[in-house]
């Protein structure tokens, strides 16, 4: 089958179209026909070495977490699905190398849901890790209908999901983006929003909010992480997919925090798949490269101005 991937750690130039042969599937897996891949920041930088907590890998790594296709083997023990359905899935797996940027990838059936019809398979390519680390990081926070929620970095790949998703529950945001994305993240349902690199944050948060948010959803890490602590009620929630903070200047605000690293639920994500199939949740795809150049889109995920998301057609 026709792939990217690279045979050492190192820069974009290190992936290359190869020829491998096509994944087996274990016991209680699916195969899928890719036709679309998800781009995420997670994937240059496992190119570059930097792999998460606890995932093994092995060369040569196909990289890619994110799925939409067809539905090509059953694997033994698999009954949810048949042959030719149009599916999608947060592929990640505890060991990395045979990921999403090829022809086939094996994912264990109970990761994967029907994808919805309406939406085009570059579409739902751009969905499941963004949109479930989106919903986990959302109900770590605790809130509901009524609370108030910053979120950091709203138009990202998580960010965009979480306003959207954040706005169906009933729960209030701001959000920071740059200069041309404040309008994107209002139209996603932010109430507010603050320019990051323009606006002051905490006079932008406490000219909506007088007594702080409830919580923070953090999907940028760093100064702003550090600085959304004296913007959260005592009492309140800083969960963050990007960054970390020291729990003891946490600790004395009375301020809990949580570092989410998301995982794959086939039942999570046709959740979201009906959601997204009734247009209440509407990925956004800033572009779509062939899987040749994708290096360019690695490059382009790393230098951190994405409007949504990236998508490889194959
Ligand atoms: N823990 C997990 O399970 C998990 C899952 C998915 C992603 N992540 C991580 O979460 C982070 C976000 O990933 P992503 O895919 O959502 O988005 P991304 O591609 O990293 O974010 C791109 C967006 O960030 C905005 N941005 C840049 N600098 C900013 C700043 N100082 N303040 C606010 N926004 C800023 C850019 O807007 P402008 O161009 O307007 O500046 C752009 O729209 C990454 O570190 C990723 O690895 C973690």
């Amino acid at each position: 089958m026709k792939a990217v991937s690279i045979q050492a750690f190192g820069g974009a130039d290190a992936l290359t179209v190869t020829d491998l042969p096509r994944p087996k599937t274990e016991r209680g897996e699916l195969l899928i026909r890719t036709l679309a891949a998800g781009v995420n920041p997670v994937d240059w930088k496992i190119r570059e070495g930097h792999l998460p907590h606890g995932v093994t890998h092995a060369f040569p790594l196909i990289p890619g977490w994110d799925v939409a296709g067809v539905v090509e083997e059953i694997g033994e023990g698999c009954q949810r699905f048949r042959k030719g359905d149009r599916v999608f899935a947060y592929a990640r797996k505890p060991h990395v190398q045979w990921g999403t940027y090829a022809e086939y990838v094996a994912v264990p059936e109970r990761h994967v849901a029907h994808m919805p019809t309406s939406l085009l398979f570059e579409e739902a390519a751009a969905l499941p890790c963004t949109a479930l680390t989106a919903q986990q990081a959302l109900g770590r926070t605790g809130l509901g209908a009524g609370g108030t929620l910053l979120v950091l970095n709203g138009s990202g790949g998580v960010g965009h999901c979480v306003l959207q998703l954040a706005k169906l529950a009933g729960i209030r945001s701001i959000a920071t983006a740059g200069a041309r994305n404040q309008e994107f993240v209002l139209s996603l349902g932010a109430e507010a929003s603050v320019d990051h690199d323009r606006d002051d944050l905490a006079a932008a948060v406490t000219s909506r909010f007088p007594e702080g948010v409830d919580a923070v959803l953090d999907a940028i890490g760093g100064d702003p992480l550090s600085e959304s602590v004296a913007l959260v009620k005592a009492g309140g929630m800083i969960v963050s997919v990007a960054g970390m903070l020291d729990a003891a200047a946490v600790g004395s605000r009375g301020v809990r925090f949580e570092r989410v690293s998301s995982v794959p639920s086939g039942e999570q994500l046709a959740a979201l798949a009906t959601l997204a199939g009734r247009k209440k949740l509407k990925p956004h795809v800033q572009k779509i490269f062939a899987l040749m150049d994708a290096a360019a889109a690695q490059e382009e995920s790393k230098a951190g101005h994405v409007r949504g998301k990236l998508v490889v057609a194959l």
